[in-house]
């Protein structure tokens, strides 16, 4: 007889927080200047947060545009209706061209050969496929060198089948190195104002995401960014002036206690036996482990919460299961939950901190729960 999963109690699952994700974008909009585009950074699942489910209350929080990264993604997207304007981040290979038409897509454009393929599509489908032009200012990943911007952007303008839409660059370390941040954007306006015939007001000018908005200058061409982290209510480092937004976080990572023992002082925790007891233990396994996305690099240093207060990580995550210290909390049992990041009666353990201690950084964390982990779904009213 099969057990129907629905039926079955959670043993390790995300919340996601739908209200707080609509809140975090009306706050971080209403912290930028009013004519500036917001473009919902969704790809990796939505940063492993969902894609439909994000992207259907980012359109009805407004947001103007959404970047994914590749073809797949886009075509998961655009189920959700047609008219949203659809970015794709990541080059196309060359099968996956006509597929900008059926899709009604917009690409990012580096290269002559680009330039070419996408005119080709375009004519072969008979319309004109929207274009971003991307040039590299210092980042050395997409773009076209920032010194030959002039050159592509004039083979775009000529392209019959080509519509620019959009031009734009990426930071290379806005969180940590804001003079080359200033030279990336110096770089990027000086490849704009070489360009003739390209009219900034006319097209998305962007160039900052969560990280970049805080090295946004007054008065500039700049009229959108792109948002990935901060919507999630995650600030792009610990001492970031965003803070002043005050965002929410809307993920949150939860498991349950599966098994509660005492272990003698002197014995051994987990594979490897790289943590001795140094006095009489209660550990509680819990039934989430390197299979659901706790990093095996958190092994003897995380902690989670349990009845509100701080358990440390014991040993070595396994693939089902991972073991902490409930020596100091009393009454633990099977099927307490367990917050790994997240609130619990006062406490908290954020997404920041559980990157740190397993020497990653929350873009990781987020993209590394896995499918087995269900994502439950938190609206306003609590459902
Ligand atoms: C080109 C590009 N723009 C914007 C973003 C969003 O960045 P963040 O999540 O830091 O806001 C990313 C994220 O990786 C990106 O690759």
């Amino acid at each position: 007889m099969s057990v129907p999963t629905h039926s079955l109690p959670l043993r390790c699952w995300a919340e996601i927080d739908l209200a707080a994700l609509e809140r975090n974008l009306r706050l971080i909009r209403a912290s930028l200047p009013a004519h500036m585009r917001y473009v919902a950074v969704v790809k990796a699942d939505a940063y492993g947060h969902g894609l439909h489910h994000v992207a259907a209350r980012l359109m009805h929080g407004g947001a103007d545009l959404f970047a994914v990264a590749n073809v797949g993604e886009a075509a998961a997207l655009r189920e959700l209706g047609p008219g949203w304007p659809i970015l794709l981040l990541s080059p196309l290979l060359p099968e996956e061209d006509r597929f900008l038409a059926d899709y009604d897509l917009s690409a990012t454009v580096s290269s002559a050969d680009e330039v070419q393929r996408l005119d080709a599509a375009g004519r072969a489908a008979g319309r004109k496929i929207s274009v971003h032009l991307k040039i590299d200012t210092g980042m050395g990943r997409l773009g076209v060198w920032h010194e030959e911007a002039p050159q592509l952007h004039a083979s775009i303008a000529a392209a019959p089948y080509l519509q620019l839409a959009g031009v734009f660059t990426h930071f290379a370390s806005p969180d940590e190195d804001a003079a080359f941040t200033a030279q990336q954007r110096q770089r990027f306006l000086a490849a704009l104002d070489r360009c003739p015939g390209l009219r900034p007001a006319e097209l998305f000018v962007h160039a900052d995401n969560s990280a970049g908005i805080e090295t946004m200058p007054g008065a500039s061409p700049f009229n959108a960014v792109r948002v990935g982290l901060l919507q999630f209510g995650i600030l792009p480092h610990q001492h970031s002036l965003l803070a002043q937004v005050q965002t929410e976080p809307v993920f949150s990572f939860r498991t349950r206690v599966g098994l509660v023992k005492r272990l003698p002082a002197g014995s051994t925790v987990s594979y490897g036996r790289t943590r001795t007891l140094t006095r009489p233990t209660t550990i509680a396994v819990l039934c989430g482990g390197y299979a659901d996305g706790i990093p095996r690099a958190a092994s003897n240093r995380a902690q989670v919460l349990i009845h509100g207060r701080r358990c440390p990580v014991l040993g070595r995550v396994t693939m089902d299961q991972t073991i902490v210290d409930v020596t100091d909390v009393p009454a633990v049992a099977c099927g307490d939950e367990v917050v790994l990041v997240g609130r619990q009666d006062g406490a908290e353990i954020t997404i920041t901190e559980f990157s740190r201690n397993a020497d990653t950084i929350p873009w990781e964390t987020l993209c590394s729960v896995t499918k087995r982990v269900p994502r439950i779904y938190r609206t306003s009213l609590g459902v």
